[in-house]
């Protein structure tokens, strides 16, 4: 099972790296073969809403000659992606709504090109946020739900951590446990997801 992470925070070393530690640990565990990526590493620019990708035919087709197709592809060719984010006001951080704004390339809906170029994908979530989990996530995990059905994508859900104190926080028991538990429910329903196929 591949799955790609892609963690949008702007601190290579803060929460949302450090939520992703044991979740990573027991992916790795069960056997998944892990794509990581840091995006603030990546070079990806906002959409310029010009719609020519809409008529480039099987082809990614953006003219903005940056780092998007490639992560885009790296996530098509995951079985499950995961969008690790700190909430910033009330969404991701921009790293990330810059880079979920270029999937648009990958939808020919609007042109005269047709097709998806990554047609099958499940996604799930990891927050870290500063305000309680429901209120700080409720946007973002509604966005994101709307986007799967969007893309015909199947949502798998999300794991969130609170920062009140910082890193601490997130070295608790109960938020690594969490993050392990959240590892094993995500391989579990892809397996359960393949055999159904
Ligand atoms: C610019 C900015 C905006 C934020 N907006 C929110 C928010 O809307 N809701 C929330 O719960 N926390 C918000 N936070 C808190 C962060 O989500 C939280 O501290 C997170 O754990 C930081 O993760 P990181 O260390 O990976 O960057 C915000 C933080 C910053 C810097």
């Amino acid at each position: 099972m591949r799955i790609c992470i892609i963690n949008g925070s702007p601190n290579r070393n803060g929460n949302t790296a450090e939520v992703l530690k044991p979740f990573r640990q027991r992916l790795a565990e069960l056997g998944a073969d892990l794509d990581e990526i840091f995006l603030k590493d990546y070079d990806v620019a906002p959409c310029l809403g010009c719609y020519a990708c809409q008529d480039v035919q099987g082809e990614y087709g953006c003219v903005q000659k940056d780092d998007a197709e490639e992560i885009w592809r790296r996530a098509g060719q995951a079985d499950l992606l995961v969008l690790a984010t700190p909430i910033y006001s009330w969404y991701c951080t921009a790293h990330m709504k810059a880079l979920l704004d270029r999937h648009y390339a990958s939808n020919k809906y609007y042109g005269t090109a047709e097709g998806q170029l990554i047609p099958k994908l499940s996604v799930a979530l990891l927050t870290t946020h500063g305000y309680k989990a429901d209120y700080a996530n409720e946007p973002f995990e509604t966005g994101i739900k709307r986007l799967c059905r969007h893309c015909h994508w199947d949502y798998l859900g999300l794991y969130s951590v609170r920062d009140i104190d910082g890193l601490t926080d997130m070295q608790t028991p109960e938020a690594i446990e969490g993050a392990e538990r959240f590892a094993e429910e995500l391989v579990e329903k892809m397996n359960v997801s393949r055999e159904t196929l």
